[in-house]
């Protein structure tokens, strides 16, 4: 954390106030393999939090980390002032934390209604599903075919009749349909178009504008740095830059040696 690219955004505004999410020196294993070495970072309330970095870095093992799904051995996941540590996905979920996997994880054989109904069936007889948050978003299932008019025109297909741009929408509706308050974004763009891409971004802004809190993984700089306040670099499990899109843009060294990018490319 000492490095000099691990500057603190710069930027001002709702980072001020007391974090949605934070995720204190979290030790994540798979069996013996050490995968995250010691990460922190913390995410508020509408506001979109990039994670960039090489295949394999842990960019997914810090989403199922704070999910719940591969749990840290060491170090600490709050959420609205509540230790996640020791809690299975479902009261995660039911905290408010949605998740959009990577590779979508939609399921090909339900239909586009199924799939979203999905965790509805899971999460909607708790009432804690949605109580106590004083965001302005309220999703049900006519507001996320309102969103998502494409998959209106496909309530009936199997998700798996779907173009990858519509299974991309159908993930993301089905974490809507959990009402949460925070999303987790595993790559969202990966596969897209760069048409579908645009529509990613625009998609991203709208849920942020409506209150929700995203943690992005994305691949795609371009994308993450036109939508995200604040982004994290990871390599081989450890943060190695945390600063503004702007900040980023300019850390040439950052982009050249964790992200493969070449500074004259950014300009
Ligand atoms: N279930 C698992 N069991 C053992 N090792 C795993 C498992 N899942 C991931 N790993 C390893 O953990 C490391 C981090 O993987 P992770 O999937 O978090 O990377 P990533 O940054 O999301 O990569 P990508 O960009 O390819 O999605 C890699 O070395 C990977 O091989
Ligand atoms: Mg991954």
């Amino acid at each position: 954390m000492s490095s000099p690219t691990m500057s603190s955004p710069t930027m001002s505004s709702p980072t001020m106030s007391k974090p949605l999410l934070t995720v204190s020196d979290i030790h994540t294993y798979y069996g013996d393999s050490y995968v995250l070495q010691g990460v922190s970072l913390t995410l508020h309330k509408g506001q979109i939090a990039a994670i960039l970095g090489r295949n394999g870095m842990g960019k997914t093992t810090l989403i199922r980390s704070v999910a719940g799904l591969t749990p840290p051995r060491t170090g600490d996941i709050v959420y609205r002032d509540i230790s996640l540590r020791g809690k299975p996905p479902y009261a995660i979920a039911q905290a408010g934390i949605a998740i959009v996997p990577q590779g979508r994880r939609i399921f090909r054989s339900l239909s586009v209604r199924e799939n979203l109904m999905l965790p509805t069936s899971v999460l909607a007889r708790s009432s804690r599903a949605s109580n106590g948050r004083q965001t302005g978003q309220r999703w049900d299932f006519d507001e996320v075919l309102k969103e998502f008019p494409q998959l209106a025109e496909r309530i009936d297909h199997p998700g798996g009749s779907l173009s990858g741009g519509e299974q991309q929408m159908l993930s993301i509706g089905r974490a809507l349909m959990a009402n949460p308050e925070m999303i987790l974004m595993d790559e969202p763009s990966e596969g897209l178009s760069p048409r579908l891409v645009l529509q990613a971004q625009e998609i991203m802004r709208r849920l942020r504008a409506r209150g929700h809190a995203i943690l992005l993984v994305e691949q795609n700089l371009e994308l993450a740095l036109s939508v995200a306040d604040e982004v994290y670099v990871l390599s081989s499990g450890r943060f190695v830059f945390h600063g503004t899109p702007a900040e980023l843009a300019k850390a040439t060294q950052v982009l050249d040696q964790h992200l493969g990018v070449s500074g004259a490319k950014m300009i």
